[in-house]
């Protein structure tokens, strides 16, 4: 990060770096209204990510000139050369997060510099340049203040979905670091999931098909590794089930369900209870909600929590000697989703389901919930006047 505190500097972390690069800086941007202010019918959205508010961010970057002014403006389409190497070469990553609405109808952001350190590394991994992170969630603080009235529309969409985007607009067929660039952040609105507490989540699994592999770029949210993914998700549906399970090496290690990590609350080998989830050691996504997870669970001191492999093979003989207590994946999205089953090597293995209060998933549902919509020390308050 070539910043230090807000101030503009002309230092960079990049000796070889001859321009000047300038900050991200809140305090330069401006804000153009857009005339049809909550035009769109606030009707719930039908399906994800389809209804968006009336205004976007947008901040430029070139190597020349570094980080532009941030601007606050109306929604609109954006105009790329052909060539752009975002659309060729995935030169572009993307972030996820919500803004909660209380019961004292004000917005909350939960632990959103997360977010921003992760966009920062995601950022780093393909070569684009790095920001002010708090700078950047100063700006974004500000897009969603201005849209905030979109949270309270209807029962229905109760939170805001945030999803910063950034990509190279280099236009070149060249495959090289891109010398310019847009970041811009949009916000749509999401359904309430509190209704859709359902039978849990069916997953398939297949060694055939990798999500991630060590050494590659699985742990950044580049969008070359979602639309790649969609085969096997097709693949999952034919067999009936709703995600895929993506397992990992010839151990076939459990590493993610779909786009969510994922846990196991059971009695390990040395008859332990245990909370378990893959480590981070460059194959997973290091999810907002699983460190949250990790963090409340060890807070409560009750069983052991570990970040460790898990192997199918470990998986089958628990469940054989019914020491599985709970699977659940965990996500921006739906927050903590129970499993319900895997289909693996033609056989469907049943995952136990205890009715929902004594599930230890919504029992930390219930305190991720009293962070998001509560307290005052982890999530961060909109003024809302
Ligand atoms: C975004 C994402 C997650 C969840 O991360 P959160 O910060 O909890 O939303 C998990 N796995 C993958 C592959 C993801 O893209
Ligand atoms: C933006 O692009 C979409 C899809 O190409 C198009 O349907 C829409 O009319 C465009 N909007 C404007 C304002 O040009």
């Amino acid at each position: 990060v070539c910043c230090v505190a807000g101030a503009r500097v002309d230092v960079c972390a990049e000796p070889l770096q001859r321009n000047v690069l300038l900050c991200v800086q809140a305090a330069d941007l401006t804000i153009q209204l857009s005339a049809e202010r909550l035009k769109s019918a606030p009707a719930a959205p039908k399906s994800f990510g389809t209804v968006f508010t009336d205004h976007m961010l947008t901040i430029e970057w070139t190597e020349a000139e570094g980080w532009g002014a941030p601007r606050i403006q109306p929604f609109r389409n954006l105009s790329v050369h052909p060539a752009c190497t975002s659309l060729h070469y995935s030169i572009q990553l993307f972030e996820g997060l919500k803004a909660y609405s209380g019961e004292d109808k004000r917005l909350r952001l939960f632990r959103p510099m997360l977010n921003m350190k992760r966009m920062s590394k995601s950022a780093q991994r393909v070569c684009l340049p790095t920001f002010d992170e708090s700078e950047l969630l100063e700006c974004i603080r500000r897009l969603v203040e201005l849209e905030q009235d979109w949270a309270f529309l209807s029962e229905s969409s109760s939170h805001l979905y945030i999803r910063p985007t950034f990509i190279s607009t280099e236009a070149t067929l060249g495959l090289k670091k891109p010398t310019s660039a847009l970041l811009y952040v949009i916000v749509c609105l999401v359904g309430s999931y509190f209704s859709s507490t359902s039978e849990g989540l069916s997953l398939w699994a297949d060694p055939k098909y990798t999500r991630a592999a060590k050494g590659g770029n699985g742990d950044c949210k580049l969008g070359g590794n979602y639309g790649g993914s969609l085969a096997a998700q097709a693949e999952a549906q034919r067999f009936g089930c709703q995600q895929v399970l993506w397992l990992y090496g010839d151990d076939q290690q459990i590493t993610e369900a779909g786009t969510m990590n994922v846990f196991l609350y059971w009695i390990n080998e040395d008859g332990v209870e245990e909370l378990a989830t893959p480590p981070l050691d460059g194959i997973i996504l290091p999810g907002v909600t699983r460190q949250s997870i990790l963090d409340i669970t060890r807070k409560w001191g009750e069983f052991a929590v570990s970040e460790r492999y898990l192997t199918m093979d470990q998986l089958c003989s628990a469940l054989e000697q019914r020491r599985v207590k709970e699977m659940f994946g965990s996500g921006t999205a739906c927050m903590i989703c129970h499993l319900s089953h895997i289909v693996y090597k033609g056989e469907k293995l049943s995952l136990p389901s205890l009715d929902g209060d004594s599930l230890l998933s919504t029992r930390i549902t219930k305190e991720v919930e009293d962070i998001q919509f509560n307290n005052e020390h982890i999530s961060w308050k909109l003024g809302r006047s």
